[in-house]
């Protein structure tokens, strides 16, 4: 490879399903490779886009925001564009609209020209897309290793038991182990979410790090042939005015309690609880009689509708709590208020972002997990040590006792310290480790570049 070759400027157009817990992880890639010589344009719909306007200024003028138009579709306004918020019947639509805009992304390309295309797993014809136009095409997947392996052992061995027995589905999970079976078993299914990963040119990059996840890294290679390459934690920082957000008034009520005597309650991005959830929820959280901030949150559109969170929580309930709770409605700052030293614990339902954060800043979890991959993350937390589940009844009943012990285990009594041990060890590591897995990812991606740009119409080497 010579001088040239090493500094010339990559254009990567980076190409993120429409959810927050998806761009968010492209965008701190990005900020990563414009580090190091890269340019990025982040392409999604102005829905999602919007969530980066409030970050805007934690990055530089070497990422651009370019909006995806996708084609109407009745029933599906503009502002659902996003998964953020979106009420749950409308996610068909929303990815029928998503998949109905490859031929404006075929412009996109054609307009922008970049020299390599990092895209997401839902979107299998994008590498199909950018091969038409010879660019080279990388797969992003920003789910957890173990639960990609765990998914692609049942695509190709769907009659054996997954190899490492700390992974697994509960039985009230059984709808979850059913619908991986029924995908493995489904030619178009299966083939439908194995092309993204065999369309990507030498490599696939994933979410995660090596210290947490190296079995299931190497197993996963090993499975699909093709060698995956962990990005790091890929956190986002907390951003430094706290005016932006309102949450002032959150953060100085949390300085005024105990160091990590604070639980922080949330459900991601998407997730909407069911009433019988919040109800042994709210009763957990009451009857462990520690602080908490819980996020609660509506379909869009809903939130703040007049009287609406009264008449969901448990009666009398913000009354009974008083000054130990506080509950905001939509959304809150979550890795500023996980990086506050008040904070003692996470109730999560353990999406791999809010895992991933969570072991940054060294807060040990309660993990509720409640569908997609977030069962299996929740079994690895509890591999990892840093994080104990609260086990529903098998009736997929969550109950409030059990919760409220699993909390008080976790912040204060003495059988949960090896937790809180773990958990702080855990940011120990992962500050002392700097961005050792991004000079390796830049490395792959500078070297696919390269070997594109000696021969321009080798696309046959990629896939
Ligand atoms: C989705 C899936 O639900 C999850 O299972 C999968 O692992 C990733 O995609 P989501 O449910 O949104 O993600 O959860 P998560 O992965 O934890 O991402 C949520 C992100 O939004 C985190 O970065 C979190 O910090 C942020 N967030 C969420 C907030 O900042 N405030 C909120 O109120 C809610």
């Amino acid at each position: 490879m010579d001088a040239d070759e090493n500094t010339a400027i990559t254009r990567v157009l980076m190409f993120p399903w429409l959810g927050y817990g998806h761009i968010t992880p492209y965008l701190e890639l990005a900020k990563k490779l414009t580090t190091r010589g890269f340019f990025i344009y982040l392409y999604s719909t102005p829905a999602t886009l919007r969530c980066m306007k409030q970050k805007r200024k934690t990055f530089s003028h070497s990422i651009k925001l370019v909006p995806l138009l996708l084609p109407n579709l009745r029933g599906l306004s503009r502002r659902f564009y996003t998964t953020n918020g979106l009420p749950p019947n409308l996610m068909p639509k929303l990815k029928e609209a998503f998949d109905l805009s490859a031929k404006g992304f075929s412009y996109m390309l054609a307009f922008l020209k970049p020299d390599l295309l990092i895209y997401d797993f839902l979107q299998p014809w994008a590498p199909m897309v950018a091969k038409e136009r010879n660019i080279p095409a990388v797969e992003f997947i920003t789910s957890s290793s173990t639960m990609t392996c765990f998914m692609f052992h049942y695509f190709k061995n769907p009659e054996e038991k997954f190899p490492y027995s700390e992974i697994y589905f509960r039985d009230y999970e059984s709808s979850n182990m059913r619908r991986l079976l029924d995908c493995a078993s489904n030619p178009k299914e299966r083939d439908m979410a194995s092309e993204g990963v065999e369309r990507s040119c030498n490599i696939v990059l994933i979410k995660g790090f090596r210290d947490i996840e190296d079995k299931y890294i190497d197993y996963v290679t090993s499975l699909v042939g093709k060698k995956f390459v962990p990005v790091g934690p890929l956190v986002q920082e907390p951003i430094a005015d706290e005016k932006d957000d309102g949450s002032s008034e959150i953060f100085s009520w949390l300085e005024k309690k105990e160091k990590k005597s604070t639980v922080f309650v949330s459900f991601g991005s998407e997730y909407f609880l069911t009433k019988e959830d919040i109800d042994e929820i709210a009763h957990g959280l009451e009857l462990s009689k520690i602080n908490f901030i819980w996020v609660v949150r509506f379909p869009k559109g809903e939130n703040g509708r007049n009287g609406l969170l009264q008449k969901t929580l448990p009666k009398g309930f913000l009354e009974r709590v008083g000054e130990r709770g506080k509950i905001l409605q939509g959304w809150a700052p979550q890795t500023k208020i996980l990086r506050h030293d008040n904070t003692g614990g996470f109730v999560s339902h353990c999406g791999w972002n809010s895992v991933i954060e969570s072991m940054n800043f060294g807060v040990p979890i309660i993990a509720v997990p409640m569908h997609l991959d977030q069962p299996i993350n929740a079994r690895l937390v509890e591999e990892v040590g840093v994080g104990i589940e609260v086990v529903r009844d098998r009736n997929r009943k969550l109950h409030r006792e059990t919760l409220a012990a699993v909390i008080k285990q976790v912040v204060m009594e003495d059988c949960g310290e090896a937790v809180r041990q773990k958990a702080a060890f855990m940011s120990e590591k992962l500050k002392s480790k700097g961005d050792q897995e991004i000079e390796e990812v830049v490395k792959e991606l500078v070297s696919l570049r390269n070997l594109e740009t000696r021969a321009k119409s080798r696309i046959s080497l990629c896939y």
